[in-house]
């Protein structure tokens, strides 16, 4: 079985793509995560005795770390998803993203070539690293813009979107100059279980389940393309089995909704999964202060991987929504963990100046 050293492992795609790999034995794993707040290793624990996976705890940006690594497990497939992934947080503090996205990206180019130039022919020939992105490295569209393409120019517009652009390159360069046989998705904005609730569907949730006002960024009029995380692990595994190196691909839901759609649908499901008798849940729906230079829409064209790979996303938001909903209401210790003292101050860090501007 091949060997796939994955990269932020621990943190929401990452760990939604060891599950399954290891459920249907598409490789053994070795999983590097630093654990930083977006991680819980109890999202894991599942896998504690399963000889077909390790974890090790440990930063991209540690060089010795990676050498190490690489030699004593000698990975056919490097996926890298670690990075800091939150735009909110980016705005305030965006030093880590830059460390981590960028220069975490460099240092894992940099061991992967190394390590590549050692192998035989054989397994440098096989031998893939797997860059995941986002398609906000290509900003923002206006409504009647076409979707975003392959071959969409890059203009990313937070720190968060300028770093991973910034690590895209990078990737890029190394394919071009090195020949390190590279792959890079950008996939729109994925929802799913263990999501950390910073994000706006499990926020969404939690608040309400918790009674709490349900914060809903300027006129709730933004757009985004929902993609079901299974889906996008599904994805990616189609593409280090069946692409040609150097390539890239836009992996999306063809589910393009405003926030305030999103918000509305996630009070519906729970207006039946736990009624309560006194209120609605839509009417916890706050309207506050905007994002600064939040894009105003996200759309993916995933035609490219659909006719070369023959994938399309198979969840209907629907249900996608219903699933996840439903994996919140049954993990309440993984909730509990990952609501701690740091969550709070988040919470207070991000919301607490954002005054409301109206109630549903
Ligand atoms: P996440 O924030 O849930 O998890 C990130 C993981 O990376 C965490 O476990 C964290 O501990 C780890 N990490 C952070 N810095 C690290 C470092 N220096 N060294 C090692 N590990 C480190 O993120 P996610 O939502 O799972 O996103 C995974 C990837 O997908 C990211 O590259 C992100 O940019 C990209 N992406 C995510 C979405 C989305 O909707 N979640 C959409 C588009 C692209
Ligand atoms: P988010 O989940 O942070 O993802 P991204 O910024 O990467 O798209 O936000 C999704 C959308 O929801 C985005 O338009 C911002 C909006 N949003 C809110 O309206 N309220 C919130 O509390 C959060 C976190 C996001």
């Amino acid at each position: 079985m091949q060997k796939f050293l994955v990269t932020g492992g621990v943190g929401f795609i990452g760990s939604n793509f060891i599950l399954k790999a290891r459920k249907e034995q598409w490789a053994n794993i070795i999983n590097l995560d630093k654990l930083t707040y977006a991680s819980n290793p109890q999202t894991l624990a599942q896998l504690q005795d399963d000889p077909g996976y390790h974890f090790v705890c440990g930063d991209i940006n540690n060089i010795e770390i990676l050498h190490s690594l690489l030699e004593q497990y000698q990975p056919d497939v490097i996926i890298n998803f670690a990075a800091e992934s939150h735009v909110d947080r980016s705005i305030l503090s965006p030093q880590e993203f830059i460390q981590t996205n960028v220069l975490g990206t460099f240092q894992l180019l940099e061991a992967s070539k190394i390590y590549w130039e050692k192998l035989s022919p054989q397994q440098r020939s096989q031998f893939r690293f797997l860059h995941i992105s986002t398609d906000e490295v290509y900003g923002s569209l206006n409504p009647a813009d076409p979707a975003f393409q392959e071959d969409t120019p890059y203009a990313p517009n937070s720190p968060y979107a300028a770093s991973k652009a910034g690590s895209d390159h990078l990737v890029r360069a190394y394919y071009h100059t090195y020949g390190l046989p590279t792959l890079i998705t950008n996939c729109s904005n994925n929802y799913g279980p263990r999501q950390f609730p910073e994000k706006l569907i499990p926020l969404i949730i939690l608040n309400a389940l918790h009674d709490k006002p349900l914060p809903i960024y300027g006129d709730g009029q933004n757009i985004r393309d929902w993609l079901y995380v299974v889906d996008h692990c599904e994805a990616l595994y189609l593409v280090l089995q069946h692409s040609l190196i150097g390539e890239i691909y836009n992996i999306g839901g063809n589910n393009e909704q405003t926030n305030l759609t999103v918000v509305e649908r996630i009070c519906a499901i729970l207006d039946e999964l736990v009624p309560k008798s006194n209120f609605r849940h839509s009417s916890l729906m706050t309207f506050v202060k905007d994002r600064p230079g939040h894009d105003r829409r996200y759309a993916i064209d995933c035609s490219k991987i659909s006719r070369k790979l023959n994938w399309q996303p198979k969840e209907d938001f629907d249900s996608g929504l219903l699933k996840t909903i439903r994996w919140y209401l049954s993990h309440p210790t993984w909730v509990k963990q990952v609501q701690s003292g740091a969550y709070q101050s988040w919470v207070k860090q991000n919301y607490a100046d954002r005054i409301t501007v109206r109630s549903h």
